[in-house]
């Protein structure tokens, strides 16, 4: 869909969108269509049950008066409650209430009393809300009928403020691009996406700039990685460890270059459970075991195509969990990167394996201001949280503090769980450094414990996405599937916090 900002003029013919504020107050551009409809639209929503509240829309068909084929009245609530959320979600009813029969519209948007966004501001949300619901993943679909075809390929917002909503949404632009290239990779098929295609995917951001390094087997050998090895070698897929860098900061890569900032992400791109293989039942799912890997790989491509002034760093691990003859066995000990050893108990407690080395390497290599991974890691998050909010801890106050805040202000929630040295202790191995597995009870926080050992002194944060990263449920500003979450949440962190000028 095509996103473009106008002068306001309203359109005499097409479908023509407008706002209304609580108690069914009109905008301006719905008062002057009201009267072009000597007052029908008033009378419309009188003889509805349209108030203007945020999560309604009316509409209305070859409205009289008029020669346009349709009009549709966006709720927005109340103008001091009118959040940037809001307006993406607002954006986000417009996509769906048109999406499936209309080509083009406009929508008018109108500066608001009373509410604390400009008049761009509130055009670029809507635009960018709308364009985040235009999502779709229809590839593989060659039998689609033509009411199950989206058909709005051209959205005009009319705006007082052009310029200025035009270049507010520029950079919403290019994070929208972040987050469907995420959810692209988290909807791919497991047979189509292993390992060496998913490093292919990535290597595609040096056309926006992003450099690209690819490791494979040889070199992680050479490394010592250990722990990531062992989870890939039930698979004849070789696994990789992909380094992506944006130097869009201070310094700008050379030698006296800003400490980067840093992203790890866990990419599973199947997860059978290896051996301690998974019952068959939604075993299917586990084609978004690489979801913590996908965000990493949008977040750069957001962070470098709206040319962000910072050094980000991006590491995923890349491996395939499969049960064969050459698999890793539950008793296996493994000698990480670190040099701690791993007694694996559990092959189906896989991913933590894999960043353990991935993120000793980021450490060691790139001596980050911070890192946070991100991770499907495990079922027990979403017992604890559900599929609303992802799970985080870390070992550091103030890069909590801004994850929660960013997370709320994208409504990407977070909500913290704590570390602490009695749960680690149930990492205890009688014959190795550590086992791979605590126990029943605390299962995420075990699986955190466990990832810390491999940050040493590094401001860290885990983001446990397991019940995020797939919605089942159509939500505001997307369809049901990969939701990317993380892309907008970790984008912000780094608008809000890192880009130095
Ligand atoms: N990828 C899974 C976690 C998961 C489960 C993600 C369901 C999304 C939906 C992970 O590798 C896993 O299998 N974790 C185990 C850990 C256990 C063996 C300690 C789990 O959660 O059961
Ligand atoms: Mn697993
Ligand atoms: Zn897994």
């Amino acid at each position: 869909m095509k996103i473009a900002f106008s002068q306001p003029a309203l359109p005499e013919t097409g479908v023509l969108v407008v706002t209304a504020l609580a108690g069914a107050k009109l905008s301006q551009a719905a008062e002057q269509l009201d009267k072009r409809m000597k007052g029908g639209l008033s009378r419309a929503i009188k003889a509805s049950r349209f108030t203007g509240g945020k999560a309604q829309s009316l509409s209305l068909l070859v409205p009289g008066g008029t020669r346009l084929d349709r009009v549709l009245v966006l709720g927005l609530g109340k103008a001091n409650e009118i959040d940037s959320p809001g307006l993406q979600a607002a954006g986000g009813r417009l996509y769906s209430a048109l999406g499936r029969k209309v080509k083009a519209a406009t929508v008018a948007v109108d500066a608001v009393e009373k509410c604390k966004l400009s008049a761009a501001r509130m055009a670029a949300d809507l635009a960018f809300g709308a364009r985040l619901k235009s999502y779709r993943f229809d590839k593989y679909r060659t039998k689609e009928k033509t009411e199950e075809k989206a058909t709005l390929g051209r959205l005009v917002v009319a705006c007082s403020a052009t310029t200025r909503a035009r270049a507010l949404y520029r950079g919403l632009d290019k994070v929208a691009d972040g987050v469907f290239f995420t959810r692209d990779l988290v909807s791919e098929p497991p047979n189509v996406l292993y390992p060496e295609t998913l490093a292919r995917h990535a290597r595609s951001l040096t056309k926006v700039g992003v450099k690209v390094e690819v490791l494979g087997m040889a070199q992680m050998k050479k490394l010592g990685m250990g722990a990531l090895l062992g989870v890939g070698q039930g698979s004849i897929r070789e696994p990789r460890l992909v380094v992506m860098r944006w130097d869009g900061g201070a310094g700008r890569g050379r030698g006296r270059a800003a400490a980067p900032v840093a992203f790890i992400g866990k990419g599973v791109t199947f997860d059978t459970g290896g051996i301690s293989i998974k019952p068959a039942a939604n075993m299917h799912d586990m084609k978004w075991d690489m979801g913590g890997s996908a965000v990493v790989i949008g977040l750069m491509k957001a962070l470098a195509g709206r040319k962000a002034n910072v050094n980000a760093v991006g590491v995923v691990g890349l491996v395939e969990n499969m049960p064969g003859g050459n698999a890793q066995r539950p008793g296996d000990i493994v000698t990480s990167m670190s040099g701690q050893t791993i007694e694996v108990l559990n092959t189906d407690a896989e991913g933590r394996l894999v960043l353990a080395d991935a993120l000793w390497y980021c450490k060691e290599r790139f001596k980050p201001k911070f890192m946070i991974d991100l991770a499907t890691l495990t079922g027990a998050i979403i017992i604890a949280l559900g599929h609303e909010t992802a799970g985080m801890f870390s070992n550091n106050d103030v890069l909590a503090g801004r994850l929660a805040a960013a997370g709320q202000a994208v409504r990407e929630p977070v909500w913290r769980l704590p570390l602490g040295e009695d749960y680690d202790k149930a990492l205890k191995s009688i014959i190795a450094d550590m086992r791979n597995i605590g126990g029943r009870a605390a299962g995420s926080i075990t699986a955190a414990q466990f990832l810390q050992r491999f940050v040493g002194k590094v401001p860290w944060a885990h983001l446990d996405i397991a019940g995020v990263t797939w919605s089942d449920k159509e939500a505001p500003t997307a369809p049901r599937g990969g939701t990317g979450f993380g892309v907008r949440l970790l984008d912000r962190l780094v608008a809000d916090h890192y880009e130095g000028r």
